[in-house]
């Protein structure tokens, strides 16, 4: 079968690395791809906003089967488009999609539902939040309503930020259109990690665990950022708060959108933190999570195609995980997230298989048979392995190639359980 995976990122690398290996698999396209995936794939200059081109390509390919990465083709409707042309693609409709697009909607959707998340109130008007926000005090946390690659999150430690922050999103428009509506919401403590499962309709099969490091700097300090590292699965978490997590989370959640009307199928992400009350909601995306995506998939014994044609046929797919640990840590630009240079020559990646590495490619481009950056996150070097130190060891040997190099860095704490351990 031909194959197009959409999007440009190191989550869509890893799908095509994964999807490389299937033995269903003829022709592989990537649309637009990045300076890694032209090594594993064919790569399309069509940008991810582009549904109609998208589709044409489609049609003209052969491709049997397209495959969504990123949030917002999904949000604009590429699947309903797709399908409306009779062609397959493995992700949600637009209505489904609003689980992650509108936080409001996620956040009433939990409360009708009876899944387990932050309390919160919905504003336009920055009186009233503000008004709201003195009323229940910091710590607290402002989300702008909308997509905003990750940045819509203000996690305020003082009044004074918060209200700034209220400011930024209703008054300042930081956000646009995203950010025209906020969602207020109780600040919540306990270790986050991150479940994902394929769903179609009311079934669900749960991956494993995968915990990331949102924050630019070791412990988990500085800046958020769109993810700095991650691994899975993740050693303190109980089974029984995993269990929890899908019982009391996702198959709800999947039911909830049924009776909705809104009936999801692709990958459904939940965004967990693991409270003493057990786990709740921070977040539902409608895809698979960058990079928890880079961990997760190398762990997966199945045929990443057969396990789509399964769920979209409402078969098992009869997941099986290998008994490993695997970590990435993020290489990126100097300065991300804020303002960071281009266009800088990455040192050479080769040799990473024989180190046991593997090497995921986010913001790249092809400089002859170098690389050099085109975006905050660069690459992901990752390892799977008997044991996480061992998987820590191997991509911390193999990141030193970095170290020196003013135009890059990296965290030196993926995957410690203790927040100041770091190589
Ligand atoms: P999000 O983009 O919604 O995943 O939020 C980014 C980060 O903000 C999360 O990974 C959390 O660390 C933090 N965060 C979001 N909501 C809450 C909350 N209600 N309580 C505590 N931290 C939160
Ligand atoms: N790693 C968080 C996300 O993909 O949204």
């Amino acid at each position: 079968m031909n194959v197009l995976v959409i999007g440009s990122g190191g989550r869509e690398h890893s799908m095509v690395k994964k999807l490389k290996e299937s033995r269903l698999v003829d022709k592989l396209y990537a649309a637009p791809g990045n300076g890694g995936i032209s090594r594993d794939a064919h790569c399309v200059s069509i940008k991810d906003g582009q549904i109609e081109e998208l589709a044409s390509f489609a049609k003209e390919a052969a491709i049997d089967w397209t495959i969504v990465g990123p949030e917002n083709p999904l949000a604009a409707g590429i699947v309903d488009t797709f399908e409306k042309e009779q062609l397959q693609i493995f992700g949600p409709a637009q209505e489904a999609a609003v689980i992650e697009g509108s936080k409001d909607f996620a956040k009433g959707f939990m409360h009708d539902y009876g899944i387990p998340t932050a309390a919160y109130q919905t504003f336009t008007d920055a009186e009233k939040a503000k008004a709201y926000i003195r009323a229940q005090g910091a710590p607290i946390v402002i989300k702008a309503d909308g997509l905003a690659a990750g940045k819509g999150v203000v996690v305020a430690e003082t009044l004074e930020q918060a209200l700034t922050a209220v400011d930024q999103m209703l008054i300042e428009n930081e956000f646009g259109n995203a950010g025209s509506r906020i969602v207020v919401e109780e600040f919540l403590e306990g270790k986050e990690f991150s479940l994902m499962a394929f769903v179609n309709g009311s079934q669900v099969y749960p991956m494993i665990p995968a915990r990331d490091h949102k924050r630019a700097h070791e412990g988990d300090r500085g800046p958020n950022t769109g993810g700095m590292g991650a691994y899975a699965p993740v050693p303190d978490l109980a089974d029984a708060v995993v269990e929890s997590a899908i019982s009391d989370i996702l198959k709800p959640a999947a039911a909830g959108m049924v009776a909705e009307n809104r009936s999801f199928t692709g990958v459904l992400y939940a965004g967990l933190i693991e409270t003493s009350e057990g786990p709740k909601v921070i977040e539902f995306n409608a895809r698979m999570g960058d990079p928890e995506t880079q961990v997760v998939l190398p762990l997966l014994e199945n045929d990443l195609l057969q396990v789509i044609i399964d769920v979209k046929a409402g078969r098992d797919p009869r997941l099986t995980w290998k008994e490993a640990a695997c970590i990435g840590t993020v290489v990126a630009s100097a300065g991300y997230p804020g303002p960071y240079k281009k266009a800088k020559l990455l040192p050479a990646l080769d040799g990473a298989e024989k180190e046991d590495c593997f090497v995921i490619h986010a913001g790249t481009k092809r400089e002859g048979e170098q690389y050099a950056s085109t975006g905050g996150r660069v690459l992901l070097a990752g390892s799977l392995q008997k044991s996480q130190k061992a998987a820590q060891e191997a991509v911390y040997s193999f990141l030193k190639r970095f170290d020196g190099n003013e135009n890059f860095f990296y965290r030196r704490d993926i995957g410690f359980a203790d927040k100041t351990d770091k190589v």
